[in-house]
This record gives C-alpha cells, sequence and structure tokens, in this order.
C-alpha cells in the first residue's frame, strides 16, 4: 500500500456529501487537500473543510471552479500544484441527477442532456486529463472515479444520468490502460442509492423501497464510499476496476 502522508488529492464537489467525507478520510491519511466547489455560494462551507482538514494537521485550499469549464478546470490544477505540489490522488466526485428523475428518454430536453453530460462526464476528462499532465510528469498517482451502479445496469431515474455513469466507466478503463505505464492507477467506486442532497428529490417510499432491495436492510453511508476511495488511493496494483458500494444490490 502507498503511503500517502505529505501527497496531494484533489477532490471536486468536496462540499457536496460524498465530497466531504472523502476530503476528510484522505486527509486523515495524511494528505494535503485540494477542496473544489462549484459556486461563489458554496465559498463558507468550502472554507469550514479547509478549516476542519488544518485542524486535523495536513494542509488544504479551497478553490471554486466549474469541473465542466476547460478554462476554470485549468486555473484550479495550476492553483492547486502551486500551493499544494503536484496532485498524486484526483478523486472525480462532482456530479448532478436528473432534474426530474423518472422521465423517460423520448422527454428529456437535449439541453438537460447536455447538462448531464458535461458535469458527469466532460468534468471527468477535463479533470483526469489536468491530473494526467502533472502525475505523469511525477511518474505516479491514482485517479478515482465516482460512477454508480446505475451506469453498470441502467436506471429508470433518466437514461442521460445512466449514460454519463456508463461513460465515466468506459473512460476509467481506458485511463487505466493508457497511464499504468506511468504508474498512474485509475479505478472507479459506483455506489449504490446514498442519502446525500443529490437524492433529494426521491421520497421517504423510495428510500424505503431501496433499503428493503438491500441485502444487508440498509442503504450505503457516504463514509462506506470514502472508505471505498481511501482504498483505491492507496492500493499499489488494483487497476481498471469498479467497486461496487451498495450493500449487495448490484453484482458486478
Ligand atoms: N447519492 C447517491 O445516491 C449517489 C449514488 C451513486 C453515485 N453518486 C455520485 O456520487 C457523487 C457525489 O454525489 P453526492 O451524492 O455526494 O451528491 P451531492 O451532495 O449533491 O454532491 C455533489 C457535489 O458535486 C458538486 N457539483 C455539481 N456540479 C458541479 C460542477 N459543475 N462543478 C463542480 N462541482 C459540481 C455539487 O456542488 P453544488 O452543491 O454547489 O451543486 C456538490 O458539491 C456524484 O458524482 C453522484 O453522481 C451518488
Amino acid at each position: 500500500m502507498v503511503d500517502l502522508k505529505g501527497k496531494t488529492a484533489l477532490v471536486t464537489g468536496a462540499t457536496g456529501g460524498m465530497g466531504k467525507e472523502i476530503a476528510y478520510a484522505l486527509s486523515k491519511l495524511g494528505m494535503n487537500v485540494c477542496v473544489n466547489y462549484s459556486s461563489e455560494k458554496k465559498e463558507r462551507e468550502a472554507g469550514e473543510i479547509v478549516r476542519g482538514i488544518e485542524k486535523c494537521g495536513t494542509k488544504a485550499l479551497a478553490v471554486c471552479a466549474d469541473v465542466s469549464n476547460s478554462q476554470e478546470v485549468g486555473a484550479m490544477f495550476k492553483e492547486a500544484h502551486a500551493r499544494l505540489g503536484s496532485i498524486f490522488v484526483l478523486v472525480n466526485n462532482a456530479g448532478i441527477y436528473a432534474a426530474k428523475p423518472g422521465t423517460p428518454l423520448h422527454e428529456v430536453p437535449e439541453e438537460e442532456w447536455d447538462r448531464v453530460m458535461n458535469v458527469n462526464l466532460k468534468g471527468v476528462y477535463l479533470c483526469a486529463r489536468e491530473a494526467a499532465r502533472q502525475m505523469i510528469a511525477n511518474k505516479g498517482g491514482r485517479i478515482i472515479n465516482i460512477s454508480s451502479v446505475v451506469g453498470l445496469r441502467g436506471s429508470r431515474a433518466g437514461a442521460h444520468y445512466a449514460a454519463s455513469k456508463a461513460g465515466v466507466i468506459g473512460l476509467t478503463y481506458a485511463l487505466a490502460d493508457e497511464l499504468g505505464q506511468y504508474g498512474i492507477l485509475a479505478n472507479s467506486v459506483a455506489p449504490g442509492p446514498v442519502k446525500t442532497k443529490l437524492l433529494d428529490k426521491l421520497n421517504k417510499t423510495d428510500f424505503e423501497r431501496m433499503r428493503r432491495e438491500t441485502p444487508i436492510g440498509r442503504i450505503a453511508t457516504e463514509k462506506e464510499i470514502a472508505d471505498a476511495v481511501c482504498f483505491f488511493a492507496q492500493t499499489d496494483i488494483v487497476n481498471g476496476q469498479v467497486m461496487v458500494v451498495d450493500g449487495g444490490r448490484v453484482k458486478h
């Protein structure tokens, strides 16, 4: 396992439910963390996470950038490199859900398709591209992409969301093939349902159904997703894999 102490991580969407847990979990492994947030509205929250990490003894930096905007992503990686050093772990966590879950494909407006693809898939490409440049120069790194079980098995939640997450899985496989030669490993965590803001359009009955369908009788927590990310951050051999974290609903 890799000793991550003193190395740098960048977590996108780090003010979100999973992102925050992932940022804290990596800092507990001794990493300095660049905390990405999406807009000025989240500046205060990002600052609190930075202070929380610093209290635990590692460095942190909050950077505002829309992951679907190549200029903002480029500037974020430049700033992170200048202030915290070269990125060793990138966690592509930022993501958005269908505006109206359950809308069939033939009713999904083109702008909504583009919105979901731009954040969930193009955002992963833009961040992985910037990270790969730093990691190749440094001969090592870990890229961890948060996909979803719906990227493996489809979903009635929204074809565009499922397609974007299937794209993230395909991109992870390609990155593993291309970057392994530089000591860069790429893997994906595929969560099942987790009770975060992302699923705030689902109601109590939806969650109860999902709980009943789960062999262990409960859905995963943000902390359990972060644990899977930490495994991929530390491994020296696992590459090009998708780890389903959902208590056994989806077998992969
Ligand atoms: N919750 C689940 O059941 C579940 C299941 C499978 C996979 N996932 C995936 O897990 C990841 C984390 O989701 P979550 O459940 O923690 O949801 P969340 O609490 O809504 O967090 C998502 C984060 O992404 C950020 N974000 C959205 N658009 C962005 C952009 N253009 N640039 C930068 N950041 C952006 C959000 O910022 P704002 O709040 O400012 O928009 C938020 O901080 C997502 O990729 C999601 O698709 C979630």
